[in-house]
């Protein structure tokens, strides 16, 4: 009896140590300089700040609790994957186009809930983000990207250009594959719409199509995960808003797949991902490795498989 006293004393003390040693051994997170301040409007600034500001910046404000070992091991290690894909302290090293799409980003992850980090916001509540904060972003997001055009010569020219590009028999032999080896699929002219997107990301409208084996299993509410072969396209036009506030599709900016096949695609989540930019078609990407980037945006909606559209008449459900 006496001896297992002893023990447990000795267990306590020892953890005591380590629990003491650790707090040596911790990370200390360092606050490199900041070589812009964000050049956005200061109602946007503040709402980056209060709830993205300590991972995404070098302006980390650490609460006591978030230094103590081993939580501090933790916040050490997101804050150094949070400053890797997006820091608002060295905005100008990005170009006016990677800052726009990071703004996107940013908002999408918001507007989902995958941002700021849940285990982060429940201990900082002052990071929740109303709705009100929310459509700050969502308003000078939607400022930078809409391009407005009275020059009704414009929405003419951008409409023409389409209808030859559909109305043509693509030549695929022209189009290069996609770095990770996937063909054009010049079919997608003739997939059924499912849904059409009026986010904003660089002022493009969207429309998304599905192949047959994608609709079919709409029908049969086959849908997560989706059958092999279903397949969707995104296509995804400049925005033009004429004198009367109306929204017109201006010239083709790009169409990208996925393409389900959980064994062939099992490395990239599960689908194969591919995209053509401008009338050329030009494949994206200058490695395989491009397909990262589509993943990482679409991780919100891993649990959907990866898909973000909600075919129209399922919403409900
Ligand atoms: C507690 C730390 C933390 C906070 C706060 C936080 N993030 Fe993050 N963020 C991360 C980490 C960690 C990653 C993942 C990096 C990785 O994938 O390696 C990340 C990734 C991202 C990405 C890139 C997604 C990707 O994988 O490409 C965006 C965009 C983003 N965060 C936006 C935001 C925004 C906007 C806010 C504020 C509303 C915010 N984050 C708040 C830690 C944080
Ligand atoms: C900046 C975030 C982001 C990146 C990066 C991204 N996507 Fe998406 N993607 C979306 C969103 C959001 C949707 C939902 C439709 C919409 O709002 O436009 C979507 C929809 C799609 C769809 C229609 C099916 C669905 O999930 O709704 C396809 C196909 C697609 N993306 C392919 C790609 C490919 C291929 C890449 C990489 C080359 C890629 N995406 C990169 C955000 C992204």
């Amino acid at each position: 009896m006496k001896m297992m006293k002893k023990n447990s004393v000795l267990i306590f003390v020892v953890a005591i140590l380590i629990f003491i040693a650790m707090q040596y051994a911790g990370p200390d997170i360092k606050n490199p300089p900041v070589t812009t301040a964000l050049p956005v409007p200061d109602d946007v600034r503040l709402v980056l700040k209060k709830a993205c500001y300590d991972c995404h910046s070098n302006e980390t404000q650490l609460l006591w609790f978030d230094k103590i070992a081993p939580a501090s091991w933790m916040v050490a290690q997101d804050i150094a994957d949070a400053r890797k894909v997006l820091n608002f302290s060295t905005w100008d090293s990005l170009a006016p186009a990677d800052q726009k799409a990071k703004l996107f980003e940013a908002f999408n992850q918001i507007s989902l809930g995958a941002m700021p980090l849940k285990q982060y916001a429940a201990l900082h509540p002052e990071a929740k983000l109303s709705a009100v904060d929310i459509s700050v972003l969502k308003n000078y997001i939607t400022s930078l990207v809409s391009v407005k055009t009275s020059d009704t010569s414009r929405i003419h020219a951008a409409n023409k250009q389409y209808n030859e590009w559909v109305g043509a028999k693509t030549k695929i032999e022209n189009v290069k594959p996609s770095p990770n080896g996937i063909e054009y699929i010049p079919d997608f002219k003739n997939w059924k719409v499912i849904s059409t997107s009026d986010r904003f990301d660089n002022g493009t409208m969207r429309v998304i199509v599905a192949n047959d084996i994608a609709v079919k299993a709409i029908k049969e509410n086959h849908i997560n995960p989706w059958p092999n072969g279903a397949t969707f396209a995104k296509i995804g036009w400049e925005e033009l808003i004429d004198s009367t506030g109306k929204v017109n599709s201006g010239e083709f900016r790009q169409v990208e797949f996925m393409i389900k096949d959980d064994k062939k695609y099992e490395k990239t989540a599960g689908w194969g991902w591919a995209r053509w930019k401008g009338m050329q078609l030009t494949p994206y990407g200058k490695t395989e490795t491009f397909t990262q980037e589509c993943i990482n945006c679409h991780k919100p909606v891993k649990d959907n498989d990866f898909v973000f559209t909600m075919p129209l008449h399922l919403k409900s459900k």
